[in-house]
C-alpha cells in the first residue's frame, strides 16, 4: 500500500479519514426512499418549495442577496445520474443524496431546483461554460479540477474500492499491478488514479478501459473483459448487490471528500451554497439524507 499512500500525500485530493465500510448493501433502502425524495426534486417544475421566493429571502444565509444563476429563480445542477446511491434514476426521475441536498439547497436559497443529466466529464465544462450552476455529481474535490471550478465545503466523503469477481486471484490492490485489466467510468478519480504511472500508484493507462458509466464497467467485468472496477464504494456497493458473483476488497483504495463544483466567476453562489450547506449540516438535515440512503454498518 505504500504506492497508494503516494498518492493520496500527493495532495490529488485532501485526504479525510473515513470511518469504514462494510458490505452490506444500501439499495433497498436507497428505493424506499426514492419514492419519498424522488418527482419534486427531478423535475424542473414539480419542485414544492420556494419556487416563487425570491432569492434573499429571510430564510435564505445571509450572503444569499447578491448571486446570480443560469436562469432566473432556478437553481441547475449538472450531474450523471449513474452513480446510485448519490444520483439515479428511478423511472423518469433522478433521486438520491445529491438531488435531495440540491434541493434543501434551493429550497434555504428559494430556487426551483433543475437537474440535468449528463455524462460526468461534461459537468466541469457545463458549469464552466454558463450551463449549469453548480455540479453535484458525488464529485471528489482535486487539485486539477480545481484549475476550472472552485468547490463549495464537503458535503461528503467517499472512497475508491476496487471490485472483482468473487472467486478472483485479485485480494489487495497491489495484485492488480503487472498487466490486468482495469475498467473506470471516464473522467473520474478512479479513472486518473489508475491510468497513473506505476512509479505514481497508478497501473498504466494501458492497462485502463474507460467506459462512459459505471455500471459498464462492471458489466465489462461480470463479462470478463476487465479484471477488476475501481469506482466509489457506495455504488460499489450497489452494482455488487445488483450482480452475481462480485465482490469488494476489503482494502481501500483512496479516501476523497465530495463537494459541488461552482463556475470561478459565480463567487456570491459559491458563498450563498455554502451558507445554506452549513445551516443544512448545522440542524442534521444532511446526515439524515445520507443515512436515508446509506445503511449504518
Ligand atoms: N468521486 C468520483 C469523481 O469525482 C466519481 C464520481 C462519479 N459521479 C457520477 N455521478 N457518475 O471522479
Amino acid at each position: 500500500m505504500k504506492k497508494l499512500t503516494a498518492v493520496v500525500m500527493a495532495g490529488v485530493l485532501a485526504a479525510a479519514a473515513l470511518t469504514g465500510c462494510g458490505g452490506s448493501s444500501s439499495s433497498s433502502a436507497a428505493s424506499e426512499a426514492g419514492s419519498a425524495a424522488g418527482s419534486s426534486a427531478a423535475s424542473e417544475a414539480g419542485s414544492t418549495a420556494g419556487s416563487s421566493a425570491a432569492a434573499g429571502s429571510s430564510a435564505a444565509p445571509e450572503a444569499a442577496g447578491s448571486f446570480t444563476t443560469v436562469e432566473d429563480g432556478v437553481l441547475t445542477m449538472a450531474t450523471n445520474a449513474y452513480f446510485p446511491p448519490y444520483e439515479y434514476y428511478e423511472g423518469e426521475d433522478v433521486i438520491g443524496i445529491d438531488v435531495e441536498i440540491a434541493q434543501a439547497v434551493a429550497d434555504k436559497l428559494g430556487l426551483t431546483l433543475k437537474v440535468e443529466d449528463m455524462e460526468f466529464d461534461s459537468i466541469i465544462t457545463a458549469v464552466q461554460g454558463g450551463k449549469a450552476d453548480m455540479g453535484l455529481a458525488g464529485m471528489t474535490i482535486t487539485e486539477e479540477r480545481k484549475k476550472n471550478v472552485s468547490f463549495s465545503d464537503s458535503y461528503a466523503t467517499g472512497v475508491q474500492v476496487v471490485i472483482v469477481k468473487e472467486d478472483s486471484e485479485i485480494t489487495t490492490p497491489d495484485d492488480l499491478a503487472g498487466g490486468k485489466k482495469i475498467g473506470v467510468q471516464l473522467g473520474t478519480t478512479g479513472d486518473t488514479y489508475a491510468s497513473d504511472t506505476p512509479e505514481n500508484g497508478g497501473y498504466g493507462e494501458e492497462n485502463v478501459e474507460q467506459y462512459s458509466k459505471g455500471a459498464d464497467a462492471v458489466m465489462a467485468l461480470v463479462q470478463g473483459k476487465v479484471d477488476a472496477v475501481i469506482i466509489d464504494n457506495e455504488p460499489a456497493k450497489s452494482f455488487v448487490e445488483s450482480n452475481e458473483g462480485l465482490k469488494i476488497l476489503e482494502t481501500e483504495y483512496v479516501n476523497e471528500d465530495y463537494a459541488a463544483a461552482v463556475s470561478k466567476e459565480n463567487e456570491a453562489l459559491l458563498t450563498a451554497i455554502n451558507g445554506a450547506l452549513g445551516e443544512l449540516k448545522a440542524d442534521g438535515t444532511i446526515q439524515s439524507i445520507l443515512d436515508k440512503y446509506i445503511s449504518a454498518n
